[in-house]
């Protein structure tokens, strides 16, 4: 987040209270807010030199400083130098997770919402920053900043008047929320949903469960938590919930508190009808799918537990679009007609890739005349992963999907699944796979492309990109 200094977030006296650091600075010299990268850092801000697993934030202290930094948070084996610009601390990673903590107890009236699940976290914590907006100031995570890098960090971050605090928590394994929550300490506690991914990491999917749950531990006293009601897990949720004293709001279609009455579903958007804790709203989400309609509930349901003002918030819901790499459609006009590209390259697993061929399907047959997906494997799902990705052939029949492009071995297993009249081409590799679909595509197509980071599905898109706007109208 850009600040300038005259909104000072910090001070070097302040951090050096929250550390227990040292420092030769000035106490009351002011720094705006803090970066853990270099490359991303601006005049004014304070730079903590973490220690990744490849690259130690200690090598850019230097030209951070020359930059403009305002302090920089260093071990304190670091070499002497600009000492009244340097805060020493025993391990800057536990001095991160201090400012985190003391970024978080100085706000006080501020109502907290913490995200986690499966999927969906970044795009519903996305919705509830626009929806919370009509009703005060929202500090929320950028990007997907929910590990245990992002989270302190963008809790350090948190101006001290706000009206809302968004935080995306994630994980890989289990244990991972429990830190992160208890330092985010929410009123809220949001899990999307609940489903394989990173199954490569876990047992089962209880497992999962149970680790998704740990968020609650972090609850403030009296605190909400809001529970996908159609998860098969709602129960082994609710019961951690429970434990830990939460009040509980369920989600979904069916007797939920927060329930979908209605929902038309298009192919840029969605006309919705919800009985939000006792209150109908009627809303317009402007980005597609089903999946998206069931986490605006949550939203909603997070809204009304805030105190916010909902029919606002819901107003607020149709200004929604889908991001880059997830979900976002380009309609290019060729000389031989129109042709969409929907961007799903971010990342793919199970939930998501089902979510993905269904809103594909949303799109009228007047408009394009055929479906095409090209798919690439979905990772980290381990000795499950050939199963999971050949019943995804159930997906691109109800889905009315008419030609499916795949690579990668694990996409090879769904490609020899289908139909041969499904089968557009398999390549290995996404590299490979690229001339056969740039060749085999053309206007009136809508072509849905997917697959984890690690499949390599970005270009793929940019390739599809480039020869249609070659062949556009305007070219
Ligand atoms: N409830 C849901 N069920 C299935 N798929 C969903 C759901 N919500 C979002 N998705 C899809 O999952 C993908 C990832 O969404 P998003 O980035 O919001 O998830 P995330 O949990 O933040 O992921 P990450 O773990 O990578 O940070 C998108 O393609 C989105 O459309
Ligand atoms: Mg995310």
């Amino acid at each position: 987040m850009r600040r300038n200094l005259a909104d000072p977030l910090w001070t070097i006296g302040e951090i050096v209270a929250a550390t227990g650091g040292k420092s030769l600075g000035e106490g009351n010299a002011r720094v705006g807010s803090f970066s853990i990268d270099s490359r991303s850092l601006e005049p004014g801000q304070g730079f903590i030199a973490i220690r990744g697993p490849n690259r130690d934030g200690h090598g850019y202290v230097i030209p951070a400083l020359e930059g403009g930094a305002a302090c920089a948070v260093v071990n304190d084996t670091f070499p002497s130098g600009d000492e009244e610009r340097l805060v020493r601390v025993a391990d800057t990673f536990v001095a991160l997770n201090d400012l985190g903590r003391a970024g978080r107890a100085r706000v006080e009236r501020a109502v907290i919402i913490g995200v986690t699940g499966s999927v969906g976290k970044t795009g519903t914590k996305e919705a509830l920053r626009l929806a919370l907006s009509p009703s005060g100031t929202v500090h929320a995570s950028s990007k997907s900043f929910n590990n245990h890098w992002g989270v302190p960090l963008t809790l350090a971050n948190m101006p001290r008047a706000i009206g809302f605090g968004v935080f995306e928590i994630g994980m890989n394994h289990a244990a991972e929320i429990d830190g992160l929550t208890r330092l985010v300490r929410p009123h809220i506690a949001i899990v999307t949903t609940v489903a394989p991914v990173h199954l490569g990491f876990f047992r089962s999917v209880e497992a999962i469960a149970d680790a998704k749950a740990e968020i609650f531990r972090g609850l403030e006293p009296g605190g909400t938590a809001i529970i996908n009601r159609d998860n098969p897990h709602f129960e082994r949720l609710a019961g951690h919930a429970r434990e830990h004293g939460a009040a509980i709001v369920g989600f979904g279609e069916t007797s939920a508190e927060a329930r979908l009455l209605s929902a038309a579903l298009g192919p840029d958007g969605s006309t919705i009808r919800a009985d939000i804790l006792g209150e109908i709203v009627d809303y317009r989400l402007g980005a597609p799918g089903h999946h998206l309609v069931l986490n605006s509930l949550a939203v909603l349901a997070a809204v009304r537990v805030a105190g916010a003002d909902l029919k606002a918030a819901a107003a607020a819901l149709g200004a929604i679009q889908a991001q880059a790499g997830r979900g976002q459609r380009q309609i290019i006009e060729t000389k031989g007609g129109p042709v969409a590209v929907v961007d799903e390259s971010y990342n793919a697993n199970p939930a998501s890739m089902r979510a993905a061929l269904a809103t594909l399907g949303l799109t009228p047959r007047d408009a394009f005349s055929r479906r095409v997906a090209v798919l690439g494997d979905m990772l980290e799902l381990g000795a499950e992963g050939p199963r999971l990705h050949r019943e995804l052939a159930e997906a691109v029949d109800g889905a009315g999907v008419d030609v499916v492009f795949a690579c990668g071995e694990l996409m090879g297993g769904l490609y020899a699944a289908l139909p041969t009249s499904r089968q557009g081409a398999y390549a290995e590799t996404a590299e490979a796979l690229q001339s056969k679909l740039v060749d085999a595509v053309g206007p009136g197509d809508v072509i849905m492309v997917k697959g984890s980071l690690g499949s390599r599905m970005a270009p793929l898109v940019e390739a599809l990109k480039r020869r249609f706007e070659a062949e556009s109208m305007s070219a």
